[in-house]
C-alpha cells in the first residue's frame, strides 16, 4: 500500500497533508500518534497556552490575532493595511467580491484551461455564477501577453482584474496587471495563493505594493494550514471586515489561526528563505531533465515552484499519465494546457511541484533521479521492466529522504 512515506509526492493538492506531516515531524512525541487532526490541534494548544500564560490581562484571543499580524507584518508588507483570515480560497474570493463588487459585475481573470483557478470567474462556480466572468489567457509560446490583457481590459471594462494562477510556470508581472487596471478603473486583486512563499522569500516579486487585494491560501508554498488570508489597503478594510463578518463566515477558527501564525513566523525566517530558492532550483532542473527526455514543458521551462508538461506530444492524456505515475508511487496533478481539446477530466497535461520533495531534503541531483522516472513511465507505456526501474527509483529517495526519522 502507498503511504505518504513511501510515495514521492510531486503535486500540489496533497502538499498540505506533507505540510502536516513536516510539522509532526518537528514534534518527535507526536509521530507514532500520526494523527494529522492530532497535530493540528497540538500546535493550535501549544500556541493558545503560551499565549495565555503570558499576560494575564489580555485574552487569548486578542494576542493570538496581534501575533499573526505582527508576523503577516514582518512576512511581506509594505502597504497593506489589514489582514482578515478566512477558512478557505472560495471564502477570501466571496469575501473581496462582497466588498468590492456589485451582482453582475463583471470579473476578468486567468481562464481555467489557460492556468487561472475556478475561482477567477468560471462559469459553474459563485465567481461566475453571480457576477459576468471573463477571462485573459497565455499566448502561444505559454506567457501570459500583457498587451492583448489590457487590450481586452478596455474592451470589456471589468470592475475587478484578477492576475494569480494555479499552473502558471513563470513570473507574474503585477506591475503590468496594476496599469492596466488604472488604465481602465477596475480593481486589482492579485491571488497569490501559489506563490505566496517565495513572494515571503523574496524569490517572486511582491504584489503588494501594486493591488488593492491580495489573497492566498496559506496550505501551499507557505507551508502551513488549510486555509487563507486577505490583504487589502486601508480604505477597503472596514468593507472587508464585514465581508468576512457577518458576511459570509462565521466564529473564527482559532485553532487554524494559530497554526497560521506558526507558518507565517517560519515564513519570515533565513532558512525558509533557503528553503524556497532550492524549491525553485529544483523545478528547474526537473524540467530541464525532463525537456532532455523530449518532454514539452508549457512555456519552455520554469520560474517558480512547477512544471506543466503538455503530453499531446507523447500521445498520452493528463488522466492517464496521473494513473501511471500513482502505479509507481509518484503523484501528480492532470492538469489542462492551454489550447486543450480534452475535457477538464482528461486533460493534456499534468503539473508537477517540487516544495514537498524539497521539503524532505532533495536537491538538484534527486530531481535528475525524479525526471528518469517520469521518462521510465511515460515514456514507455506498459514496459514491465522500465516500470520496475522507475518503482525502484521511488522507493530509494523514500529511503534515502525519509518524511522523517523514525
Ligand atoms: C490560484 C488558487 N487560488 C485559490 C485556490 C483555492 O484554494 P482552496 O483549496 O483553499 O479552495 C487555489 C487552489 O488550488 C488556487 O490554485
Amino acid at each position: 500500500m502507498l503511504t505518504l512515506r513511501s510515495c514521492l509526492i510531486l503535486d500540489l493538492y496533497l502538499i498540505c497533508a506533507m505540510n502536516l506531516t513536516y510539522h509532526i515531524s518537528l514534534f518527535p512525541e507526536l509521530i507514532r500518534v500520526q494523527d494529522a487532526f492530532l497535530a493540528t490541534a497540538f500546535l493550535a494548544t501549544a500556541f493558545l497556552a503560551t499565549a495565555f500564560l503570558a499576560t494575564a490581562f489580555l485574552a487569548t484571543v486578542f494576542l493570538t490575532a496581534a501575533f499573526l499580524a505582527t508576523v503577516l507584518a514582518v512576512l511581506v508588507l509594505v502597504a497593506a493595511a489589514l489582514t482578515a483570515v478566512v477558512f478557505a480560497g472560495v471564502a477570501f474570493f466571496t469575501a473581496v467580491f462582497f466588498a468590492a463588487l456589485k451582482p453582475g459585475d463583471r470579473i476578468l481573470g486567468m481562464g481555467l484551461a489557460q492556468g487561472g483557478h475556478l475561482t477567477h470567474g468560471y462559469h459553474a462556480n459563485i465567481s461566475g455564477r453571480y457576477y459576468e466572468g471573463f477571462s485573459y489567457g497565455v499566448n502561444p509560446d505559454g506567457f501570459l501577453d500583457y498587451e492583448e490583457i489590457r487590450k481586452q481590459a478596455l474592451e470589456l471594462r471589468p470592475q475587478l482584474i484578477i492576475a494569480g494562477a494555479s499552473a502558471y510556470p513563470r513570473v507574474i508581472d503585477f506591475e503590468a496587471f496594476a496599469d492596466i487596471a488604472r488604465e481602465c478603473e477596475a480593481h486589482l486583486l492579485v491571488d497569490m495563493a501559489h506563490i505566496a512563499g517565495l513572494v515571503a522569500a523574496k524569490v517572486h516579486p511582491s504584489p503588494v505594493p501594486h493591488a488593492n487585494f491580495v489573497t492566498s491560501t496559506t496550505h501551499k508554498t507557505l507551508r502551513g494550514p488549510r486555509g487563507g488570508l486577505i490583504l487589502c489597503r486601508e480604505p477597503f478594510a472596514k468593507k472587508i471586515n464585514s465581508a468576512v463578518f457577518p458576511g459570509i463566515q462565521g466564529g473564527p477558527l482559532m485553532h487554524v489561526i494559530a497554526a497560521k501564525a506558526v507558518c507565517l513566523k517560519e515564513a519570515g525566517t533565513e532558512e525558509f528563505r533557503c528553503y524556497q530558492l532550492q524549491v525553485v532550483k529544483n523545478a528547474s532542473v526537473l524540467g530541464e531533465v525532463l525537456k532532455n527526455h523530449g518532454f514539452t514543458l508549457v512555456s519552455g521551462g520554469t520560474d517558480n515552484h512547477l512544471v506543466l508538461l503538455d503530453l499531446r506530444s507523447k500521445g498520452i492524456t493528463g488522466c492517464a499519465a496521473e494513473l501511471m505515475l500513482d502505479d509507481v508511487g509518484i503523484t501528480v496533478n492532470k492538469n489542462m494546457v492551454a489550447g486543450d481539446t480534452q475535457p477538464p477530466q482528461v486533460t493534456s497535461g499534468v503539473r508537477i511541484g517540487t516544495p514537498v520533495v524539497t521539503t524532505r531534503g532533495m536537491r538538484e541531483e534527486e530531481m535528475e533521479r525524479i525526471g528518469e522516472a517520469v521518462h521510465f513511465v511515460l515514456s514507455y507505456p506498459g514496459d514491465q521492466g522500465k516500470l520496475e526501474e522507475a518503482r525502484r527509483i521511488v522507493q530509494k529517495l523514500c529511503v534515502d529522504f525519509p518524511v522523517y526519522a523514525g
